[in-house]
């Protein structure tokens, strides 16, 4: 029992209960549950919003649905979920409230932090962020030449980057093609000297998002690319005013780095950077497609946090996810998780979703400091559906590891494509239907030989079958859509590290590989005696340092 007077999790009658139906539940196959119940398929789905979910190719029956259910139940998933909400600090290590769903919450909605109600001032944020947007958009903002903006850098890594850019991409048919927008995020120069290509200083807008403003990799590119604008324009820092803005919490670094901090646009502690794009980290994504349809994806992940916190357990979505995840991690050995949009425009949405589920959940230690005993977050992967399946997916189907799968896909392409190209997305979606088909039935032996294949052959033609994947439909993809998307894996990584007993919202296993790059860079660039540095680490240093010339 620990301090909050909960059972550790393994030793939870719930826990071993799952463990004993497992056993129970053998070698069962998805052919003999589908065909022990026709109305499966029809039951075993639910609705979100715009999201359809079909979770009937799962290994899972009408008993572990329930006793996964209990597990939540025992495990305070619905009370750590309202403390979330009430703005409590749930994340313990850093002290701090945990409310990405303040961001999204109506003007007249009330959360507090400290006795204080943040909503007006998320408000009045998204007011500033709409009218800037706006006056970029239509040309009113002017550079230091007076010219229009027509390219916008966004300078930011993880949480600064990678959801602006994927969201960007997701939503790039609603975007104003007149504008050319750029996401850096690596310390490689390579990066910036990419993004700036082609582009003139005079009509550039750095738009520079970091919640700390310390961060190496984000404060050297904007550094970097504040010479680039200053020799370019031949204009001293007053250019900087008209070029650049500042997406963060720390208005002192901002003003250090020479940023005028009426320029910039602020968000909150209580805001994780892995939760933070519709915060003010969302504005190269809101310059891009207007403030109207930002505020649309906004009603979209409300749509699912008002879903997660009032819907019961049997249809709640993000809880069903997380639960089936913790039933194949722990019950089934499954080591990663894939994620395959059948959506090009998704082509970025699994690498957001890495940084979401593995840096919230790739934790080994329980909330209050304890080893857990128990399998947390998984590996998460994945690319574009059909591309995919020209890669990897044969291990998928045919490899030794059961990796369990979510396929996203939507009824309607995009708007903007010509009817020819839209002709096309029956056969993408198809691709989509087929593999959920064959993951989860796969093709018997005797249906191999029935198609005349010699003997030898038969085992390598074998499909076992039986790889679960959960399929998520919607209409289309719009900004209110990806909004939904998005919201629901945030809360399903929630549930999972609720159960688990971890803290989802710290991130120390980042700092140490941070702490060594600095103190590892003399080294490098003066040949500094280093302290503390292995074997194998100093001779990569001396060979580094022999092949760079030095
Ligand atoms: O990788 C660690 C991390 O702190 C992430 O959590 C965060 O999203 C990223 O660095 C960028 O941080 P910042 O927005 O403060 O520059």
């Amino acid at each position: 029992m620990n301090a909050e007077g909960r059972d550790r999790l393994d030793r939870m009658p719930q826990w071993q209960a799952l463990a004993r139906h497992r056993e129970e539940l053998g070698e069962v196959h998805l052919r003999d549950l589908f065909a022990a119940d026709p109305g499966r398929a029809e039951r075993y789905t639910v609705r979100v919003g715009d999201l359809y979910l079909d979770y009937s190719k799962n290994l899972v029956t009408d008993e572990t649905l329930r006793l996964l259910r209990e597990l939540a139940g025992a495990a305070g998933v619905a009370g750590l979920r309202d403390a979330m909400f009430r703005g409590e600090r749930i994340n313990t290590t850093e002290d701090r409230a945990v409310l990405h769903t303040a961001l999204r919450a109506p003007r007249d909605a009330v959360v507090e932090v400290d006795g204080e109600n943040v909503v007006p001032a998320v408000h009045a944020v998204l007011d500033r962020m709409s009218a800037f947007a706006e006056a970029v958009r239509s040309g009113k903002w002017a550079g230091h030449t007076g010219r229009p903006v027509r390219a916008v850098v966004n300078i930011g890594i993880g949480g600064s980057d990678l959801g602006p850019a994927m969201a960007y991409e997701a939503l790039r048919a609603y975007t104003d093609r007149k504008l050319d927008v750029r996401f850096v995020s690596n310390v490689d120069g390579s990066d910036l000297h990419e993004a700036l290509q082609g582009l003139d200083p005079a009509e550039t807008l750095f738009v520079v998002a970091s919640k700390t403003f310390t961060t190496i990799e984000t404060i050297t590119n904007a550094t970097s690319a504040k010479d680039w604008l200053l020799s370019g324009l031949g204009a001293g820092k007053e250019a900087v005013a008209k070029h650049f803005v500042a997406l963060s919490t720390n208005a002192e670094a901002v003003e250090a780095f020479g940023i005028d901090t009426t320029n910039m646009f602020e968000f909150w502690d209580w805001v994780g950077g892995r939760y933070s794009y519709d915060s003010a980290i969302g504005l190269s994504l809101m310059i891009a497609i207007g403030p109207d349809r930002f505020r649309e994806m906004l009603d979209g992940f409300r749509t699912v946090d008002e879903h997660f916190r009032t819907a019961p357990p049997e249809e709640n979505a993000p809880l069903l996810l997380g639960l089936l995840g913790i039933w194949y991690g722990s019950f089934f050995d499954a080591q990663s998780h894939a994620v395959l949009p059948y959506s090009h425009y998704l082509s970025k949405f699994t690498a957001y979703l890495q940084q979401l589920d593995m840096e919230s959940n790739g934790k080994s230690v329980d909330r209050q400091g304890e080893p857990v005993a128990w399998q947390t977050g998984p590996v998460v992967w994945g690319t574009p559906g059909t591309n995919g399946q020209h890669a990897y997916f044969q291990l998928l189907h045919q490899g030794t590891r059961l990796v369990p799968a979510d396929l996203i896909g939507f009824a309607r392409p995009v708007p903007g494509l010509s009817p020819e190209l839209a002709g096309q997305h029956d056969l993408l979606m198809a691709n989509l239907f087929a593999q959920g088909q064959a993951l989860a039935f796969g093709k018997t032996a005797e249906e191999v030989r029935a198609e005349g294949v010699a003997e030898e052959q038969v085992p390598h033609r074998t499909f076992r079958g039986n790889r679960p994947t959960t399929t998520i439909l919607a209409s289309g993809l719009t900004p209110s859509v990806l909004g939904q998307l998005v919201a629901l894996y945030e809360h399903k990584v929630f549930v999972q590290g609720a159960v688990w007993d971890i803290d989802s919202f710290d991130q120390w296993g980042v700092e140490l590989g941070k702490v060594l790059a600095k103190r590892v860079e003399p080294a490098l660039t003066e040949g500094a005696e280093v302290e503390g540095l292995d074997a194998s680490t100093a001779a990569l240093v001396a060979r580094y340092r022999d092949l760079r010339g030095r």
